[in-house]
């Protein structure tokens, strides 16, 4: 199953593998086992820093004939250190080059926020912080600048789509005044402790497509040490119950409430069986007294805010 992209009418698979902490050492052989269980859609990020090694694994995917390079659907952000007009072509040509591969199917801005330069020979994934891990420097790049090179992305058939990543409504708004080419996907935390009714609502009235990341909520960030105090949503009753009437894991009946929203999703796994349970997540329908009750566990608990890195980055405020 698939979303139609507005304006290239390009598919985009509803399910997708995350990449996000997909482990360096073995990112290459988990992106192989991805293609190989069926996975289609690869969401990277130069700041996951693992694109080379996800790249290794398309290649040799490709080299053993599982799929062929237009099969697979390659998503990549823009580093809030490049959003410069000057930084925007060479940073998504430098990705590419990672990869190794000539086009990016989807290429977002990662976060709008914009960070000091730093030259990836001196250090990359360049992060939040300075050297000294801990002072972050912001820079004045307005987003219309950096959408506007964005752009050109796609006129140089570097990425055949562009989108948006952790923007509001408000920021959506503005760029559709500017844009030449509308963003085509909006990527956005989203699960049931933050359902995102109203963003959602707005990006379905204006034709973009959205994606859910953290489908399990805080299950991803307590290996981070956040989320302290969240229950874990495969524990909810809401959940359990769905899981246990329908024979599925409580991970299944979480990214089928996301795609039966219209969204799609990009669970990240580590572990090979949960790869093959996550993608089989589209056989089965939750009622809509399931959906109700998973719905009523909304409480805008947000896990990935960089205002807790620095209160001048309060994009969510
Ligand atoms: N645009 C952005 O700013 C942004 C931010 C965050 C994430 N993302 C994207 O969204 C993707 C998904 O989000 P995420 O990585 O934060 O979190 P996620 O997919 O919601 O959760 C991943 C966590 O759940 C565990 N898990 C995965 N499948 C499971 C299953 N079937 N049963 C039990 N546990 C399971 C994983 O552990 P194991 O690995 O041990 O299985 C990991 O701890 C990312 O990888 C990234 O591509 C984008």
């Amino acid at each position: 199953m698939s979303v139609v992209l507005t304006r290239t009418g390009i598919k985009m698979p509803l399910v997708g593998f995350g990449l996000w902490k997909v482990d360096k050492p073995t990112c290459a052989d988990t992106v192989y086992a991805a293609i190989k269980a069926g996975y289609r859609l690869l969401d990277g990020a130069g700041d996951y820093g693992n694109e080379k090694e996800a790249g290794e694994g398309v290649r040799r995917a490709i080299a053993d004939g599982l799929v062929k390079r237009e099969d697979l659907f390659i998503t990549s952000k823009l580093w809030n250190t490049f959003h410069a007009k000057e930084h925007v072509k060479p940073m998504a040509e430098m990705q590419l080059k990672l990869w190794g591969i000539d086009y990016f199917d989807l290429y977002l801005t990662h976060f709008p926020c914009s960070l000091a330069y730093v030259d990836p020979a001196h250090r990359y994934p360049p992060e939040w912080w300075g050297d000294d891990k801990k002072t972050v420097t912001l820079a004045n790049v307005p987003y219309q600048e950096t959408w506007t090179a964005m752009e050109e992305l796609v006129d140089a058939g570097v990425a055949k789509n562009i989108g948006v990543s952790n923007t509001q409504g408000s920021l959506i708004l503005d760029v559709m005044k500017y844009a030449r080419y509308q963003p085509q996907v909006l990527q956005v935390e989203c699960h049931p402790y933050l359902s995102q009714d109203p963003l959602v609502k707005l990006a379905k009235t204006l034709g973009i497509a959205v994606t859910a990341y953290s489908s399990f909520g805080p299950q991803s960030y307590f290996e981070l040490g956040m989320g302290e105090g969240v229950t874990a949503l495969f524990d909810q009753d809401a959940v359990a119950s769905a899981a246990k009437r329908l024979k599925k894991s409580p991970a299944q009946v979480l990214l089928r409430w996301a795609t039966q929203r219209g969204l799609a999703v990009i669970p990240k796994t580590n572990n090979e069986k949960r790869l093959m349970e996550n993608l089989d997540c589209l056989s089965f329908d939750l009622t809509e007294q399931e959906r109700d009750a998973i719905n009523k566990l909304n409480k805008n608990i947000r896990l990935n805010d960089p205002a807790d890195i620095d209160p001048r980055l309060a994009i969510f405020a």
